[in-house]
């Protein structure tokens, strides 16, 4: 595996230099991950009463959408039995900054978020014996006695989208601002995504940057911008017809 991608801390926001970008916001990344992308996928509701639910992520970074999403589906007690997550990441990061990521989140939330915010970095540590084994392509984990599944494609999004051939239930299209990464909001991309979807097939991303609302519609999804959490305006919610 070629050296992991490094990543910046300036205040506790996570830097990419590669992209001029943040990995998230600043304050309150806990609770946007979860009212952008969860919340946004109609989720924890939408996994309830099924045998299994596959979430597709774009963009893995510090693994904050996934362990957020696998304290979520821990704690709901109606939860499906199987928890499957795809997420592609082209630059891989070191483990040590996705640990220093969750425990900066674990001290910065406040509120009814930190008894979920804590749980974090314990998940985190899972990672630790497989996450030296990463390669490029298909990685798959069994992780929590194998109910929950993570596969991580390592490779650019748009050459290891078709190489995964599932389905998805939802989808976190997440990757950088639109306008500093125009790569992965490409129609490419865009439509490398969609090939993983069927109707009902759920979608959420914080952008709703014209291109990425008209392409998505191109598409057969029928696209919302909704209100965000507040500092952010709007964030974006979709499903395939
Ligand atoms: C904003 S971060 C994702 C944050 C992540 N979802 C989380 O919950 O921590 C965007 C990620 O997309 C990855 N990325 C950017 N361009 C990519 C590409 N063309 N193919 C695959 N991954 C890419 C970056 O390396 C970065 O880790």
């Amino acid at each position: 595996m070629t050296a992991p991608e490094p990543v910046l801390w300036q205040d506790q926001a996570p830097h990419s230099s590669r992209f001029s970008d943040i990995y998230r916001t600043r304050y309150g990344a806990l609770a946007q991950s979860r009212s952008v992308f969860l919340a946004g996928c109609g989720l924890p509701e939408g996994w309830r009463g099924r045998p299994q639910f596959t979430v597709l992520e774009t963009g893995f970074g510090l693994g904050l959408n996934f362990l957020t999403t696998w304290a979520t589906w821990q704690a709901d007690p109606q939860a499906c039995a199987r928890l499957n997550f795809v997420s592609v990441e082209a630059y891989p990061v070191h483990l040590d900054d996705i640990l220093r990521s969750t425990l900066a989140l674990s001290t910065e939330a406040g509120g009814c978020a930190t008894d979920f915010a804590t749980r974090l970095p314990a998940l985190a540590q899972q990672l630790a014996p497989v996450w030296p084994t990463l390669q490029p392509g298909l990685n798959h984990w069994p992780l929590d006695q194998g109910r929950v599944q993570l596969t991580l494609a390592v490779g650019d999004v748009r050459a290891m989208l078709p190489q995964w051939p599932g389905l998805a239930d939802a989808v976190y299209l997440d990757g950088f601002s639109p306008a500093r990464n125009p790569d992965m909001w490409c129609d490419a991309t865009l439509g490398a995504v969609a090939q993983h979807c069927r109707p009902g097939t759920r979608l959420a991303s914080y952008t709703v940057a014209a291109q990425v609302r008209h392409g998505l519609s191109a598409l057969g999804f029928q696209v919302r911008k909704c209100p965000g959490l507040p500092p952010k305006r709007d964030r974006l919610e979709a499903v395939m017809c």
